[in-house]
């Protein structure tokens, strides 16, 4: 699908009107039982042309994520049209930031994941997509959206094809012009005394991998790591998943994921601030050989973990993610992980959790997500609680129990981040796959958090 700025052309329009301001539309509409509120939309002909008319609800209450879902349901009715082409009218505002919520409620509800379907029947028809709107912002919202999609193919992968080095592959994959990539096999990794992947790994037969994107921008002032979980399957090793829980362990990746997507649109965006990219590719797997609860392991930064639930793995990796990550002396620390259960309980499948100690990052990534229509919401980073994984034979344990489970994981987490380095923790458990459709998301992997980022690192 292609998206051209320029004037509206060929027979089909697209149009957004708010609630009770019809205009000339006033009689299609009533004919159509439509009044301009949110989720409502009717097509109609004026003269040759054939107009698709979404509604914005209340003018006073407008918002960039309303157009974005008016917009994605204005896309998948030209796809049910079975229409080639359509021409979108950006309504009036903010107009780069209307355009680029337009393109990308578009591109990202025509999002199919089709790779497995022997029979295409039905292929999109839809290739072209004029907008009448800042041509920048055009592009811009195609870049989100692409980067999302390919984060979205990731997640949606199978767990046998999507494995530690085909994860690494992609990452290699996206790295072009001033983007760099350096990928260590099982025996870097050792080497790096990386204790926490090494662990996790062991019980399985798939080689791990760690990897380390580079953007550099020329006369940035700021460098930003972002380090994500890839976790390629869960099944909880020896503490083994039922189940139910580990069905959809394929997504156990998706920090990792949304790592990819971002770099692959750095290039293009040319944000004014260096990112680094890291994150450890393994699965966790029950094998012969795997690792057990009681057994103690030294994460790069020298620190030892007592094993008390196989399951509680994604900080064991990312304890060496974050070690390497504050080698590298960042102006600050981004990690997002699939990391507990006891946040998909405490903010269900629409919200991510952050928890930082920096006022000004989690300001910069609240107003980010609120930009992109994603939902984060603030947890504390309760020190009460670090009694919860003290260890009496190791610096600390890698389970608290079920109590605030996301916020001891979190704590966890910060020992292995330098002092003096801002940091903020995202758990996207909840959001990264869902089981059910919303307007610019089929269900299965979201993306969750790519667009996110992109925004906040476009705002630096
Ligand atoms: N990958 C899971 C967390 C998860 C759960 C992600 C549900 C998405 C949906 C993580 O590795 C895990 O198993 N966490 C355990 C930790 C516990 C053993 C301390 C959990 O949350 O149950
Ligand atoms: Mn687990
Ligand atoms: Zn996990």
């Amino acid at each position: 699908m292609n998206f051209i700025a320029g004037a509206p052309k060929g027979d089909t329009l697209v149009r957004f009107v708010y609630e009770g301001e019809l205009g000339g539309l006033k009689d299609a509409a009533k004919a159509n039982n439509f009044s301009g509120r949110e989720r409502e939309l009717f097509v109609a002909t004026e003269k040759k042309t054939r107009l698709i008319v979404a509604g914005l609800g209340k003018k006073d209450k407008f918002g960039t994520e309303k157009l974005r879902r008016a917009a994605a349901a204005a896309g998948q009715r030209a796809r049910a049209l079975d229409l080639a082409e359509i021409s979108v009218d950006v309504p009036a505002g903010d107009r780069a930031e209307n355009t680029q919520a337009a393109v990308e409620g578009i591109a990202l509800a025509l999002y199919e994941y089709k790779r497995f379907k022997s029979r295409n029947n039905k292929p999109l028809r839809l290739h072209t997509v004029r907008v009448d709107g800042d041509p920048d912002a055009v592009r811009r919202g195609e870049i989100y959206a692409r980067a999302t999609c390919l984060t979205r193919d990731l997640v949606n992968d199978p767990p046998s094809v999507c494995t530690p080095r085909y994860l690494a592959d992609a990452a290699k994959r996206v790295a072009k012009k001033g983007v760099s990539v350096k990928v260590f096999d099982e025996k870097q990794i050792a080497k790096m005394k990386m204790g926490g992947v090494q662990g996790v790994a062991i019980g399985s037969t798939e080689p791990a991998r760690f990897v380390h994107l580079q953007y550099r921008a020329p006369g940035a002032r700021k460098t930003i790591a972002i380090v994500g979980k890839g976790i390629t399957f869960d099944s909880g090793g020896l503490c083994l998943k039922p189940a139910d829980g580990m069905l959809n362990m394929k997504d156990d990746m998706s920090g990792a994921g949304a790592v990819i997507g971002v770099f692959s649109a750095l290039s293009e965006l040319k944000p004014r601030v260096n990112v680094h990219g890291i994150f450890a590719a393994t699965e966790n797997m029950p094998g012969g050989s795997a690792y057990k609860t009681r057994d103690v392991l030294r994460a790069m930064n020298g620190k030892t973990m007592e094993i008390i639930n196989t399951d509680a793995e994604g900080r064991l990796i990312l304890a060496d993610a974050l070690s390497y990550a504050s080698r590298l002396k960042p102006t600050e620390i981004i990690d997002l992980a699939t990391l507990t259960g006891a946040c998909v309980v405490a903010l269900g499948p629409e919200i991510s959790a952050i928890f930082t100690a920096s006022d000004k990052i989690q300001k910069g990534l609240l107003a980010a997500a609120k930009s992109q229509g994603e939902k984060l919401w603030p947890l504390p980073l309760e020190n009460e609680y670090l009694e919860m994984i003290k260890s009496d034979v190791a610096d600390m344990k890698n389970s608290g129990g079920r109590w605030g489970g996301a916020i001891t994981a979190a704590l966890f987490l910060r020992e292995f981040v330098d002092e003096g380095i801002p940091w903020a923790h995202l758990d996207i458990a909840g959001p990264a796959l869902v089981e059910s459709d919303r307007p610019y998301r089929p269900a299965g992997g979201t993306g969750v958090m790519v667009r996110t980022l992109l925004r906040y690192l476009e705002e630096q």
